[in-house]
Formats: structure tokens, C-alpha cells, sequence
């Protein structure tokens, strides 16, 4: 089945209007050193912006359970209805990065058709992502950091210190840290926003070679969707820490704990990606605010097509007195 048949392309664009409302409502807090506000706005602003998008949604990647979440929780539903599709969202990628005003921070949206996302429970995963255009398995999760970054150098007709390594700067990746530095390669330490960290692989113009590392699993897949849109190649392994998580994800269908996904596996059929920039970074440009409006930058892609668009939208919110922002 197709997303085509069903609705009709408008519905990236519309995906676009959910990520710019939750990014406007962050934009707000930005620097303020509230993460917690600055969630909060975006995840309201974006759970009021799928009200109008004509979807018979279902949350899969979300703000966690029920229980714990009071909008955009795992299994709610969203949209105005329509076709059955699976949600998969990040109101406020990088909650610290807004509350710091560094950069990167953005909201992330993706949508396929039911049953096409993994269902990653909210622990770490371990993440390798390279960007398109390179031969099948050029780097995976069971090899060494050395060979990986030898392989990728070689398939990339390069010298493995022209290569440049993407890493949260965690106390846990000390020796990732230590054997990428060992084997010569460079390193973009990062210091949150490891959705970005992914799709930067895929950008020729960000300098980023490759992406190691554990992060969120959500975020996982959501840097998964963004890559079946533009291409590259990613694995994931989930990283549990007791029995407790590894029953949970059972229930949500994680059969082998300790299975490596690759990108279709998490995405699958056709995926529509939309993110919009709330501080600016180099994949896009933050919010900024004038007076009675704003200006977003956003991007929406989609894997059926392979379309990247990028939006720059002006917000006037002189005439659009319904938006409380
Ligand atoms: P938040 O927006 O929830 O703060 O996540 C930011 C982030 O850096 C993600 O990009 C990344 O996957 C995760 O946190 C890493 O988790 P941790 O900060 O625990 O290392």
C-alpha cells in the first residue's frame, strides 16, 4: 500500500507545519535553562498541530507511556483521520541544547504506514551510520572501530585520518573515543543531538564521515527514517540493562535482544521525514523572531520519492491570531 494512494503528497507538508509549531513553541525557551519548559511547549504545540492533519494516527515513538506522559504518549492516538499510519516523534530533539542555546537542537516528525517502525523502548541503543553511496556493510556494530574506519577509508578512496568521526562526548564512549583517536581518524565530539549526528553522515557538506556511539533508541529510529530518506546506512542494537527491559521490549515485539537492526528494519515501506531547526546548527537554521512573527527552516523528505525539500517558512502572527506561540 502506498502513502500516495491514500492521502496524497500534501501530507509531507503537512508533517512540516507539525515540526515548525513544535519548534516555534521550543524557540521560546531557548537558552533559558528550563529543558523541562522547553519539552513541554514543543510537545503541546505539536500534539495540537496533528489535530489538523488528516491521518488516523498512532503514536509508536513518543514521549513515553501513558502513565508517564500526559500528550504524544506511546499509543495515542493523532491526526483528524484518515489513513492508518504509525508516529514516530521527537517534539524537542535536544532538550539541553534549547535550554543551553547550543546548537543542533530541533523537532523531528516521522510517519509510515501502520506497522513499519520498530517499536525501541526508551533505553540506549548502540548506533554506526555512514552516509549513501557506499558498498553494503562497509562498517557494522560487530567490528572494531579500527577496521570500520580502515574499510570506510578505502571504500571512500581515502586516507583513514581524512575521515572525520561523529561522537557524543559521554563518559561512556571513552574507549570509542580512544581506539577512533588510535586508528587516526578525526573526531566531532557532540555534546547532545544525536539525530543530527546521524543524518550529518548523509550531508557531504557537514564534514561528518561517520557516526558511532550509543544514544537513545527512539532516537534510533527516528535517525533511521531520515536515512531511508536520503540514503546511508545505519545499525542498531539495543542496550538492555536488566531482564525488566528486556521483557518490556518483548511485549512491544523485540523477539532477540540482541539482534543488530539495519535502517529498513526500523523503517520501513514509505517514510516520511520532517524536522524543523528551534537553535540553529548545520543541518538547519533555528527560529528566529521578529517582532509579530518568526522565520522556521525546516526539512521534509521522503523515501518513495528520495525528495528532499527544504522550507523556509515566514510566520506572521499578526493575521495567524490563532497560533498562541
Ligand atoms: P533529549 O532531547 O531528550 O535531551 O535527548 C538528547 C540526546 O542527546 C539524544 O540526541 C541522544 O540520543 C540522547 O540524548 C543521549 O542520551 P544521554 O544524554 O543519556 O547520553
Amino acid at each position: 500500500m502506498d502513502i500516495v494512494r491514500h492521502t496524497d503528497r500534501n501530507l509531507a507538508l503537512e508533517l512540516v507545519r507539525v515540526t515548525e509549531a513544535a519548534a516555534l513553541a521550543a524557540s521560546r525557551w531557548m537558552g533559558l535553562g528550563k529543558k523541562n519548559e522547553a519539552d513541554g511547549a514543543a510537545v503541546e504545540a505539536m500534539r495540537k498541530a496533528f489535530d489538523t492533519v488528516a491521518i488516523d494516527g498512532t503514536v509508536v515513538i513518543g514521549e513515553g507511556e501513558m502513565d508517564e506522559a500526559p500528550m504524544l504518549f506511546i499509543g495515542e492516538k493523532v491526526g483528524a483521520g484518515g489513513p492508518a499510519m504509525d508516529i514516530a516523534v521527537d517534539p524537542l530533539e535536544g532538550t539541553t541544547l534549547t535550554a543551553k542555546g547550543g546548537p543542533n537542537a530541533m523537532a523531528v516528525v516521522a510517519l509510515a504506514e501502520h506497522g513499519n517502525f520498530l517499536h525501541a523502548p526508551d533505553i540506549y541503543m548502540e548506533k554506526i551510520a555512514v552516509g549513501g553511496g557506499l558498498p553494503d556493510g562497509v562498517v557494522g556494530l560487530e567490528e572494531a572501530v579500527g577496521k570500520n574506519l580502515r574499510e570506510l577509508a578505502k571504500a571512500r578512496k581515502c586516507e583513514v585520518r581524512d575521515l572525520v568521526a561523529c561522537i557524543l562526548d559521554r563518559d561512556r564512549h571513552k574507549e570509542l573515543v580512544a581506539k577512533t583517536r588510535e586508528a587516526g581518524a578525526r573526531i566531532m565530539l557532540i555534546s547532545d543531538g544525536d539525530v543530527a549526528g546521524v543524518i550529518a553522515t548523509a550531508q557531504a557538506q557537514s564534514g561528518v564521515d561517520i557516526y558511532m556511539g550509543s544514544g537513545g533508541a527512539p532516537e534510533g529510529v527516528l535517525a533511521a527514517a531520515a536515512l531511508r530518506c536520503i540514503g546511508g546506512q545505519m545499525q542498531g542494537r539495543l542496550m538492555f540493562e536488566d531482564e525488566k527491559q528486556i521483557s518490556r521490549a518483548r511485549e512491544m515485539g523485540v523477539m532477540d535482544p540482541n539482534h543488530v537492526y539495519t535502517v529498513s528494519e526500523m523503517a520501513r515501506g514509505d517514510v516520511v521525514f520532517a524536522a524543523t531547526g528551534v537553535t540553529s546548527g548545520a543541518m538547519l537554521r533555528g527560529v528566529r523572531w521578529f517582532g509579530k512573527g518568526a522565520t522556521t527552516h525546516s526539512m521534509v523528505m521522503r523515501s518513495k520519492s528520495g525528495t528532499v525539500r527544504y522550507v523556509e517558512a515566514h510566520h506572521n502572527f499578526a493575521t495567524k491570531t490563532w497560533v498562541q506561540v
